[in-house]
């Protein structure tokens, strides 16, 4: 049945150059070595994940230089607080001009709900607001610990739900959820995936891990690659590469 599903929307998925899914993770410690670094790539490629660390350091002068440099800037906060200061950071970001933003689901319905609110009552096109769920560091001692009941994965279908109903566009999720969520949430919820890694790459500190094609046939929209690129000898040939293999596998579908 699922894989059935998978390949009928394989079928109609635009290749990478069309659409790029590659979201390059930025975590750089130096805003001048992040900025180097994406002088390297092109923006009609790749997307890219500002974190807290080049945040915190390049502050949103760093964004603003991504954004005119003409790429879609991802910027991963994961903002969670009471509803009012949620949503206005949630328009202070747009305001620098970013494709999607994050917010914790944790923070609950009313938080996600002002956030959409709040974008949606902004002029132009608004960035995407996506969920984080559970962090994929936590396991389900680490939940139970906090006081939540049930499997991490229970909490993050349950979660995915209250994230949708509250307006949310997607959310981040490791790649072994993204078969469940499609299930549940269809087509049209986006799906972040990072813990990308190719084939024979090291997998350093990440452990629930799937290749490109892998997580693109489960149906993951969007990949975020950090390391397998910023550390790779020639990041532009390693990102042309997940493409291939992601293209291979959106063709042998087709
Ligand atoms: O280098 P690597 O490909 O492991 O980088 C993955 C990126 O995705 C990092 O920026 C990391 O913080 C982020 N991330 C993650 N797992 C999550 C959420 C975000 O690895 N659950």
């Amino acid at each position: 049945m699922r894989a059935r599903g998978a390949i009928r929307y394989l079928a109609v998925m635009p290749s990478s150059a069309e659409h790029p899914r590659v979201i390059v993770a930025l975590d750089f410690p130096d805003p001048g070595r992040a900025l180097e670094f994406v002088g390297q790539l092109d923006p009609r490629h790749c997307r890219v994940k500002v974190g807290k660390e080049l945040f915190t350091r390049g502050g949103p002068m760093m964004v603003e230089r991504l954004v005119s440099t003409g790429y879609d800037v991802f910027l991963d906060l994961k903002f969670h607080d009471i509803p009012n200061t949620v949503a206005r950071a949630c328009v202070a970001a747009a305001e620098l001009g970013v494709w999607m933003l994050n917010v914790h689901a944790l923070g609950g319905r009313k938080m996600m709900e002002g956030a959409r609110e709040a974008l949606e009552a902004l002029p132009g096109k608004r960035p995407l607001l996506i969920a984080v769920t559970v962090l994929t560091s936590l396991g389900d001692e680490d939940i139970h610990e906090v006081g939540m009941a049930g499997t991490a994965a229970d909490n993050v279908l349950r979660l995915a739900r209250v994230a949708r109903r509250a307006g949310a566009d997607g959310v981040v999720c490791s790649p072994r959820e993204v078969k469940a969520l499609r299930q549940t949430q269809g087509r049209d919820f986006c799906l972040v995936t990072p813990g990308i890694r190719p084939r024979g790459a090291a997998t350093g500190d990440q452990k629930r891990i799937m290749s490109p094609g892998e997580a693109v046939a489960a149906g993951s929209d969007y990949l975020v690659v950090g390391r397998p690129i910023t550390e790779a000898p020639d990041p532009l040939a390693a990102l042309q590469a997940i493409q291939g293999e992601i293209d291979t596998q959106i063709a042998a579908t087709q």
